[in-house]
């Protein structure tokens, strides 16, 4: 549609708006200038794990061993290694319904299933230690949850983390989290500057983590585990065979990520991020959406449409054809009340997003009336 003249404003897309910090890119062009094009170590650039290593102990006063850090072609890479070293066939990877896709389809690459667990606004859509308790079955490994989450931007607080951690380890399994949303973080006190980590209450956690979103590097390609010591050699040993190693200037590029010169810009950004969210926390709800979750990180708004539609594909299909509006339907999610869910990404300028709200004004009532009508004719 965009190809063809239309104004399409983009609500659906799951990446910053912003490209990479500037001094970010300069890194990797000197890199490639000096020469610097071979593969690097499997695991990564033993300077960049120590970075990362430094970043852990300044920024959230945890204390990594670099030897622990592995670095991987977006957390997307780390997904396929720990999938690949921890999962077998037959097995459950336990996950809440709504949330990240590609997780389950990950799990079922090795012949093991994605564990959906219904997981409503009563528990922030994550899941609790209560679900590890009632579901875990013997072919279940590990549990994975992300915070902030995507679709919901929802943030488990360290203690829910903690329990989580010893709810899995009771039952002899893993707890994977997924940070990448690390950094993108809009609660005010608790969390001061950004996210919390799990490791910051269970050493033993699995992380996953990423240079796209907070970083603003999506294309770069490259993020990071932290995982137990024990796991390294594995990890290595299945990147030699998969990847051979993370993309070398992406990585160079990465050293320079973590100056007190970036961390301000990308400090800006979160701001930037936080304005759109609270406007979109403000919009939606006239419009008629409900958001029974506030989003405390992320950039998304996971909005309950059920006063709308229960069939939220179609909902989205016909308002992106009539409006020129694109958001992205429950379904992509999972399955848990999908068909009345959808999701905004504010991942685009604040006078778009008013644009949208105006559009979406518009195009709601007939909608409605339409949707009225048609049931009526049944
Ligand atoms: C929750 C979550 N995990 C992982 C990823 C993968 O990101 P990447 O491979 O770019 O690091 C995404 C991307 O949208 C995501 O939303």
């Amino acid at each position: 549609m965009q190809a063809e003249g239309r104004d399409i404003i983009h609500l659906e897309v799951g990446e910053p708006d912003f490209s990479t910090p500037e001094q970010v890119t300069e890194a990797g062009i000197a890199a490639l200038r000096a020469g610097k094009t071979g593969y690097t170590p499997a695991l990564g650039l033993p300077e960049l794990r120590e970075k990362i290593a430094g970043y852990y102990r300044s920024r959230f006063d945890v204390e990594v061993s670099p030897s622990r850090v592995v670095l991987t072609p977006g957390a997307s890479g780390a997904l396929l290694l720990l999938t690949a070293a921890r999962l077998n066939p037959g097995d459950q990877l336990m996950l809440a319904d709504p949330g990240y896709p590609c997780n389950r389809h990950f799990a079922r690459v090795f012949e093991a299933h994605g564990q959906l667990i219904a997981a409503g606004p009563d528990q922030k859509y994550q899941l609790t230690a209560a679900d590890i308790e009632a579901h875990w079955q013997p072919s279940t490994r590990a549990a994975l949850v992300a915070s902030p989450a995507n679709p919901t931007g929802a943030v488990l607080s360290t203690d829910e983390l903690l329990q989580l951690s010893q709810a899995v380890s009771r039952q002899g399994g893993e707890l994977w989290v997924d940070e990448i949303y690390q950094g993108l973080n809009f609660a005010e006190g608790e969390v001061k500057g950004g996210a919390e980590t799990v490791l910051s209450v269970a050493d033993d956690a699995v992380v996953l983590n990423s240079f796209s979103k907070f970083f603003g590097m999506t294309g770069w390609r490259l993020g990071w585990a932290v995982v137990p010591e024990s796991l390294v050699p594995v990890l290595d040993t299945l990147a030699q065979n998969l990847f051979l190693a993370p993309s070398t200037p992406a990585q160079y590029a990465a050293m320079a990520a973590f100056s007190p010169e970036v961390m301000a810009t990308l400090e800006e950004r979160r701001q930037i991020l936080h304005e759109r969210r609270d406007y979109l926390l403000s919009a939606l709800p006239e419009l008629g959406f409900k958001v029974p979750v506030v989003p405390e990180g992320a950039f998304y708004v996971y909005a309950d449409a059920s006063d709308f539609t229960d069939d939220s594909l179609s909902f989205c299909a016909q308002l992106l054809r009539e409006t020129g509006v694109a958001i992205t339907p429950g379904v992509d999610f999972g399955d848990h009340r999908a068909g009345e869910h959808v999701r905004f990404a504010f991942t685009t300028r604040i006078e778009r997003l008013k644009e949208a709200v105006g559009r979406l004004a518009d195009w709601l009532p007939a909608y409605v009336a339409d949707a009225a009508q048609n049931r009526g004719d049944k």
